[in-house]
């Protein structure tokens, strides 16, 4: 089946580079946001990232406003009835997400895929609210969006060789590298990266190193663009700290505990980037 009409739930960080990334691949693209205030700030977002790529010469004024036509707001789960592929990208709660599956589920046709970008949650559980888990999978992009190069296409052991088979087309269009991976915990790259960033914090609370020669540590003895508190910093605490938390309740794994410091930031709201202050001050 190819996918003409896409579907984005959420204009967030996540939610608006997919829309972003879906649209200059030339996607017909619908996304929706709770209400209109923040379908209006996710969309001014969007805009600012095209316009720079215009003052970068890196595309026409006609090319912005062409992509800019290709991409439609509402902020009605219904307007999603002619979708190809849905893919959700709202905070990383369960009962939402399984809310969202089963509405999705009684307005869009049959053969519409429905996709998640979750980065952790088990996609099977959300899958088993539709009639079509078949048509279920994740479709984990990596933050920001539009930079990053590499989607995870997660298949659950329903999801059928079409449906993954679609998702890979998806993403090699919107200019990815896909790679493939089973519904668990935290797919390939969280597995691995979760572990990598709570040792990090705890390095530091141990007082092995400074955050900040942690971070140029990875960043120049392994060539990381940035390092895990740094990274941790952009990703957002909560995120992380809610990545971690899940992954151990499913695993058991005692490396996916996330170390005391990180959630007393999380109460005192030291998310990172996004509220200006996490291991570094952003103000
Ligand atoms: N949206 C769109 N473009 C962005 C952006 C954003 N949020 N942030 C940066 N960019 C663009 C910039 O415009 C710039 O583009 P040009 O050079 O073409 O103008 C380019 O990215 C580089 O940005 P900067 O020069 O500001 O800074 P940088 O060179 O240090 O790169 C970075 C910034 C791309 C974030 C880089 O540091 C990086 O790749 N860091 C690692 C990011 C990473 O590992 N992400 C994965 C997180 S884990 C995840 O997402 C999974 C999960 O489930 C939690």
């Amino acid at each position: 089946m190819e996918i003409k009409k896409v579907g984005v739930i959420g204009c967030g960080q996540m939610g608006g580079g997919i829309v972003q990334t879906s649209a200059l691949a030339g996607y017909d693209v619908k996304v929706m946001e709770v209400n209109e205030i923040l379908l209006e700030k996710g969309i001014i977002n969007i805009k600012s990232n095209f316009n720079r790529n215009v003052e970068k010469d890196r595309m026409s004024k006609d090319e912005m406003e062409a992509v800019l036509n290709r991409i439609k707001g509402t902020i009605n789960l219904s307007d999603f009835s002619d979708r190809d592929l849905v893919v959700e990208a709202v905070i990383e709660n369960m009962d939402m997400k399984k809310k969202l599956f089963r509405e999705l589920d009684k307005v869009c046709p049959s053969n519409t895929i429905l996709a998640t970008n979750t980065s952790c949650l088990s996609i099977i559980d959300m899958s088993m609210v539709t009639k079509r888990a078949d048509r279920v999978l994740g479709i984990h992009f990596f933050n920001p969006v539009p930079v990053m190069k590499l989607v995870e296409v997660v298949k659950t052991i329903a999801t059928s060789p079409e449906t993954i088979m679609a998702g890979k087309q998806f993403g090699e269009k919107c200019g990815k590298k896909v790679i493939i991976a089973q519904d668990s915990p935290g797919f390939i790259v969280n597995r691995l990266m979760i572990p990598f960033i709570l040792n990090a914090i705890q390095m530091m609370d141990n007082g092995v190193a400074t955050k900040e020669d942690i971070d140029t540590g990875i960043n120049l003895g392994l060539n990381h663009p940035m390092g895990p508190l740094a990274l941790s910093d952009l990703i957002g605490l909560d995120t992380v700290y809610f990545i971690a938390n899940a992954m151990y309740a499913e695993l058991k794994d005692p490396q996916f505990v996330a170390p005391p410091l990180l959630g007393k930031m999380v109460t005192a709201g030291w998310l990172g980037r996004k509220t200006g202050k996490g291991f570094y001050d952003y103000k």
